[in-house]
């Protein structure tokens, strides 16, 4: 089921980028600008959300039981926290200071929520997580914070533990509106599915992904990736 990515298969520093179309600029750049707010971006995340494809993450790819320690990197506003059993331990990390103004309002105790730069800061104690969450966050890095980042994540992970990404995603086949709306996205380094196998698959050797088309309420394409922390010293 995992597969060995070999990582000069990407080849490419730079990843696929898309700059919004011309005529819609201003107002694609409104609507980012919207989005930093936290109760402007659970409100979008709410609306995009669809019950099967969550499920599907639940059960088939974080499956967090309540003595899971949860790392979650690029925690936003704490959507993915609501979905986790009651008792699995969480910490989360975001850029945004008012998404984790909004997580401490809206858990408190429940989890401990740390504003960390995740390509360039240290965070997470190392080796004392079971599980590391990037949920929509690689493809607003480039390439060498995305590395640093994995690094880090590898480091927090005990061995056995797992990374599970999830991210907007360009394939062969997609179709033409998905991409489109894609390439709107606000993270400015979405990649070709080949892309995130070799950029995880440089710091995780054993992995596995799916691809998912029109699984939420707008036309688009996710990536899912997990990653096994081996014994082996991160690279
Ligand atoms: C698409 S949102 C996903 C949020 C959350 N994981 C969720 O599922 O709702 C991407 C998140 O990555 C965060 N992010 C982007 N760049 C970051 C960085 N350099 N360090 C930490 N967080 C970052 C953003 O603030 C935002 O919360």
């Amino acid at each position: 089921m995992f597969e060995h990515i070999n990582t000069a298969m990407t080849g490419s520093k730079s990843p696929q980028i898309t700059t919004p179309p011309s005529s819609g600029n201003r107002l694609i750049k409104i609507v980012w600008r919207m989005l930093e707010f936290g109760w402007v971006y659970r409100l979008f995340r709410a609306f995009a959300a669809d019950d099967s494809f969550t499920n599907h993450l639940i059960e088939d790819w974080y499956r967090v039981e309540p003595s899971t320690r949860v790392l979650d990197l690029g925690c936003g506003t704490g959507d993915t926290l609501q979905l986790l059993p009651t008792f699995a331990s969480y910490e989360g990390h975001d850029i945004n200071p008012d998404y984790i103004r909004l997580c401490r309002e809206r858990f408190g105790e429940r989890g401990n929520f740390i504003q960390t730069d995740l390509s360039s800061d240290q965070f997470g104690a190392a080796g004392q997580f079971d599980l590391a969450l990037l949920v929509g966050v690689l493809h607003h890095l480039d390439d060498e914070a995305c590395l640093h980042l994995l690094r880090n994540a590898r480091r927090a992970l005990r061995p056995g533990g797992r990374l599970v990404t999830l991210d907007g995603v360009f394939h062969s086949g997609q179709r033409p509106l998905s991409r489109f709306v894609v390439s709107l996205d606000r993270g400015r380094h979405v990649r070709r599915e080949e892309n995130y196998l070799a950029l995880v698959g440089q710091i995780f050797p054993k992995i596995r992904h799916e691809v998912c088309e029109g699984r939420i309420r707008i036309p688009y394409s996710h990536i899912l990736i997990e990653a096994v922390c081996d014994d082996a010293p991160a690279i």
